[in-house]
């Protein structure tokens, strides 16, 4: 149902499953199925070898952890955490400091974000003037409330023209130093008002180097499993590298995805958090090699050390923000793991490092890895309540310009991470 009020347009949106993985009762793969045969995927001067792309994740995709997923799967294309682009502009400092790599980054990529293409394009000239990365990707795909009620996310491809400006305007900076631009978006915003196939047609004109499309929706949000038969129907129709994305839990599902839906490569966002090794085991399926990783709790505990030890560094030595930013990591890492409740807490209240080696080390190396959470959905997995959107948004397919005037008069995404 469709609502418009005073402010804003309101889909309540109504799902037919709950079940957060049809696919459990789903036959196991042919082992006799032809193997997939994965190429390396160019953008612009750019080659990725492996095309295993970790999906921007804000709050999860900053420099440390990007660095631990590499260190498992050394060729694929690791992304930074959506930046928005008023932010940089104002040269927020947390903005500037999700923009930073590590040396050891071989592809320094990241994401923009924002609404007003006036904008856009000069976060987008702050990028190139000042040889902040090496690939640039455009967030179309997020569906939080508060950033599509002013039309940004997965709600801004239904305004083609807005979508085109925004892309059209930032591929004209990046390609003048050689910077590839890609979009990552949604299946649309509900089944009655899809968007990615005409999105992937303006992103190829525009002259994007690729694609990424979450197959779900935003009235899906994170709900149920995405529908990869519209990756596929986007692999037909594009020429670009389509990158598939949504429910890669495991190398097995990688494999699947690109068997299904002939996409270029994949990207992964939650099957990761918690198991940056997921890198190597889909760098050893792509290969056809059928080694995987099996971490003990001891090899986990010293991911978490690692892990905690490159935020740190991330802030500037702040060990007690490090530690913070570290909890929900360490709630991934342990996820399935028998140590109890208090456990998991006590990780909660760590201020320090030395906290978090002390508790380390009370745990029980030899534990081997959880089957019952291997290779399953972890982290967000509900669907929206509702969509918000701007008033009268789905009224038509181009923005009037008393909607310009009403939504560049500031961004949703304010810089407070
Ligand atoms: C905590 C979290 C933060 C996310 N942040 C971003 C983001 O900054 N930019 C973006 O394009 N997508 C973002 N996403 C979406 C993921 O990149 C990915 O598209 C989505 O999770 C589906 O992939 P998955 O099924 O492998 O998780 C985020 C997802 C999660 C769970």
């Amino acid at each position: 149902m469709t609502k418009t009020n005073d402010d804003e347009t309101v889909i309540s949106a109504r799902h037919e499953t709950d079940n957060l993985d049809p696919r459990t009762d789903a036959p196991a793969p042919d082992a006799s199925a032809e193997p997939v045969t994965i190429a390396p995927v160019r953008l612009g001067p750019i080659t990725v070898p492996t095309p295993v792309v970790l999906s921007p994740m804000a709050g999860v995709t900053n420099w440390p952890f990007r660095v631990i997923c590499e260190e498992y799967g050394p060729d694929g294309l690791y992304v930074a955490e959506m930046i928005t682009a008023r932010a940089l502009v104002a040269r927020n400092p947390k903005a500037l400091r999700l923009c930073r790599f590590a040396p050891s980054e071989k592809i320094r990529s990241l994401q923009l974000y924002g609404v007003n293409p006036a904008i856009v394009e000069q976060a987008a000239h702050i990028v190139v003037d000042e040889h902040m990365a090496d690939h640039v990707d455009l967030n179309f795909g997020c569906p939080v409330p508060k950033v599509t009620r002013r039309g940004g996310g997965s709600a801004l491809p239904w305004k083609t023209d807005l979508f085109r400006e925004i892309i059209q305007r930032v591929v004209r900076v990046c390609g003048e130093a050689d910077i590839p631009v890609t979009a990552k978006i949604r299946v649309g915003i509900d089944h009655d008002h899809e968007t990615f196939m005409e999105a992937g047609h303006i992103a190829q004109e525009e002259g994007c180097a690729a694609v990424t499309l979450h197959a779900r929706t935003t009235a899906e949000y994170y709900g149920g499993h995405s529908d990869w038969s519209r990756i596929g129907e986007l692999v037909e129709a594009l020429d670009i590298p389509v990158f598939g994305n949504g429910d890669i839990w495991g190398a097995d599902d990688a494999l699947e995805m690109v068997r299904e839906t002939g996409c270029a490569g994949v990207a992964i966002g939650r099957g990761c958090q918690g198991r940056p090794w997921l890198f190597a085991d889909i760098k050893n399926a792509f290969a056809g090699d059928p080694a995987r990783v099996n971490p003990t709790l001891g090899d986990v505990c010293r991911v978490i050390e690692r892990h905690a030890e490159l935020l740190v560094e991330f802030y500037d030595g702040d060990e007690r923000m490090a530690v913070h930013d570290l909890r929900k990591h360490v709630a991934w890492y342990l996820k399935g793991f028998p140590v109890g409740g208090s456990t998991r807490k006590v990780f909660m209240e760590c201020e320090n490092l030395e906290d978090v080696r002390r508790e380390i080390g009370k745990l029980d190396p030899s534990m081997t890895f959880p089957e019952r959470v291997k290779d399953k959905p972890r982290g967000r997995v509900r669907f929206a309540k509702k969509v918000h959107l701007p008033y009268g948004w789905l009224d038509s397919r181009e923005t009037t310009h008393e909607q310009r005037e009403t939504l560049f008069g500031d961004d949703p995404m304010d810089a407070s991470y």
